[in-house]
């Protein structure tokens, strides 16, 4: 079973505004939906969950309740970091034997249908798979966050997007291990896999600049224009 997790439980900050941007209008239509139809449209996807915080259930339940949605099969309380809501989605579908979570953005309304069939095929020789570009500008390393400590070189530098998938039992014993760490407190799903479950390989799949995440108030305005 392959299953798409989007992460909609974030409360939007950077990008301000009365409502989380994933839950903003953008030509008639919620951000979070963009994803959601791109997903329920997607052939080898067989169902949908959306992680939320508790206020937005009752407005994911209205979507569920579309008949568009028809793949939209669980609405999950996240949690206040990211993790936690991904950890949600882990928990929920440990119940199901040979699944697959294709962990996703709300906030990236542009995933594409071709970059989903690439994520898929990678899964079949591979536990684990990012969606990445290739860096345009050159990334700085500090150390104290006002000097520069190194320069990777920009050849070998990503910029990391979502999906991120995982078979269920590899991502669910990374998470296990983790949130055993004092320390623990991931940005995202694949860096959870790399520092816990070092042994496993995590395959970078191509994505797309469009792909972009909403992030700022300038981003909505670019989605705007697109
Ligand atoms: N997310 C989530 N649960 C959280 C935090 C984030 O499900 N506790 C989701 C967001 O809804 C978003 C994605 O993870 O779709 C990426 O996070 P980010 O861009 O950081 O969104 P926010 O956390 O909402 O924004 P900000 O950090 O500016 O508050
Ligand atoms: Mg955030």
């Amino acid at each position: 079973m392959n299953v798409a997790v989007i992460l909609a439980a974030g409360k939007g900050l950077r990008a301000g505004g009365e409502l989380p941007k994933q839950f903003v209008s953008v030509q008639g239509k919620m951000i979070i939906e963009y994803s959601l139809t791109t997903f329920q449209n997607h052939p080898a996807i067989d169902e949908v969950a959306i992680v939320v915080s508790p206020e937005y259930m009752s407005l994911i339940q209205q979507l569920k309740d579309k008949s568009r949605y028809s793949k939209l099969k669980q609405i999950l309380q996240g949690g206040a970091e990211r993790y936690q809501s991904s950890w949600a989605a882990i928990q929920h579908y440990a119940q199901y034997s040979d699944c697959q979570l294709l962990i996703h953005d709300a906030a990236r309304p542009l995933i594409s249908s071709e970059v989903i069939s690439s994520v898929l095929d990678t899964l079949k020789h591979n536990n684990c798979a990012i969606v990445a570009i290739p860096a345009t500008d050159t990334v700085l390393y500090s150390e104290d966050e006002q000097h520069i400590a190194s320069v990777p070189p920009r050849k070998k530098m990503f910029y990391a997007q979502t999906p991120q998938a995982f078979r269920l039992e590899t991502i669910k014993k990374a998470f296990e291990i983790g949130l055993k760490d004092e320390q623990f407190n991931p940005t995202d799903d694949s860096s959870v896999v790399l520092r816990y479950l070092p042994d496993e390989k995590i395959a970078i799949v191509l994505g797309e600049a469009v792909n972009r995440k909403i992030t700022f108030k300038e981003d909505l305005n670019w989605l705007n224009s697109q």
